[in-house]
């Protein structure tokens, strides 16, 4: 016999309009299965946050549905907040206190006392490698010091479904990997179910079991990252010209280049040409040879396997990085998404 789970969180259209006519969402929908790591990926002002924040009873939506680990999060919303953990985008650490007495205070508003709550704030410590700072206040701890509180903090009463909210952003490169681990081990020996937003596209590739890709407050795309990347059939080569072409030489160009076999979506734009083929490495000589014959000179040549930037711009119609880059903290995050 087959048992179905009920969803840990399922979304259903909703729609939120701030004050002053803003739109947060357009009709979000989210499922996902117990156990898993579900990516919410989307530039500045996607939906990302508005939608954690209903999920996690902090703001309501004018319309739609959403029930979190079983509860709905309209009428039992304090069942829901004891079923959650949620680490928002910006730290609600207390910056005065260590970080001892940060995890005391949230696994004291959560009921724990005595040997248990004093156990519970060992392991945390230990296991965030917080340890050596634990008595030292949260103002003078790193980023990334920081960011793993915030989530021991979500842990505290060992919740069922974690959110995080954009748990590396603003992170070096050395503490972002840590923190990846860190995600990876609570999904995979703990079982817990994670609802993560990001803006980095690598990060939902390598941390999630399924995306939904957001823009203007609702879901454009919506799979595992293979199955995201695969729709996009093979791989991507680009070439750069020596030379730009006119109208003419391109219609030609593309003609030519459309005829060789295993070769897709032909594009040719002044001196670059850009082509999808089913085998990438194995198009790049037969492609040379036509360009050669048009008496077309080749400056150079790179093949890539098709990105999650390529699903996104497919999806949006936008390049990712094109996308609003100004954060709705008011914080640029140059190049954050790649
Ligand atoms: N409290 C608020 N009052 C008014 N408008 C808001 C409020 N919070 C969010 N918005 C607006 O709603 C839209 C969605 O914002 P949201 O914070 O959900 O996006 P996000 O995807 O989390 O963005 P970011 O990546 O910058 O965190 C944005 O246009 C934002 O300016
Ligand atoms: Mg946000």
């Amino acid at each position: 016999m087959t048992t179905t789970r009920a969803p840990a969180v399922e979304a259903r259209q909703l729609i939120k309009t701030y004050a002053g006519d803003v739109t947060a969402l357009r009709g979000m929908d989210v499922t996902v299965e117990p156990g898993t790591v579900f990516g919410l990926l989307g530039p500045n002002g996607a939906g990302k946050s508005t939608t954690v924040k209903i999920l996690t009873t902090l703001a309501r939506p004018d319309s739609g549905s959403a029930t979190v680990a079983g509860h709905d999060v309209l009428r039992h919303p304090d069942r829901v907040r004891r079923a959650i953990g949620v680490v928002a985008q910006s730290s609600g650490a207390d910056p005065v206190a260590t970080g001892h007495e940060n995890l005391q205070l949230q696994g004291r508003l959560y009921g724990l006392k005595g040997a248990d709550l004093s156990r519970r704030v060992a392991e945390l410590l230990d296991r965030f490698n917080l340890a050596d700072a634990a008595k030292r206040p949260v103002k003078g701890y790193s980023g990334g010091m920081r960011r793993r509180l915030d989530v021991a903090l979500g842990l505290v009463h060992r919740p069922e479904v974690l959110f995080l909210d954009e748990p590396t952003t603003g992170l070096d490169p050395e503490a972002r990997t840590a923190m990846w681990d860190e995600i990876d081990r609570l999904a995979g020996e703990e079982g817990l179910t994670i609802l993560l937003t990001t803006h980095y596209l690598d990060e939902a590739d390598r941390l999630a079991e399924r995306i939904a890709i957001v823009d203007r407050g609702r879901v454009v795309v919506e799979g595992t990252p293979d199955a995201l990347k695969g729709e996009l059939r093979g791989d991507a080569v680009h070439l750069e010209l020596s030379q730009a072409v006119g109208e003419a030489g391109r219609t030609l160009l593309e003609g030519a280049i459309g005829r060789l076999t295993g070769l897709h979506e032909v594009l040719v734009d002044g001196r670059r040409v850009s082509v999808r083929a089913d085998d990438g490495a194995a198009a790049v000589p037969a492609l040379l040879g036509a360009l050669d014959r048009a008496g077309v000179g080749v400056a150079a040549a790179t093949v890539a396997r098709p990105s999650l930037d390529d699903v996104y711009l497919r999806y949006a119609g936008r390049r990712y990085s094109e996308a609003d880059t100004q954060s709705t903290d008011g914080l640029v995050l140059a190049g954050g998404a790649r």
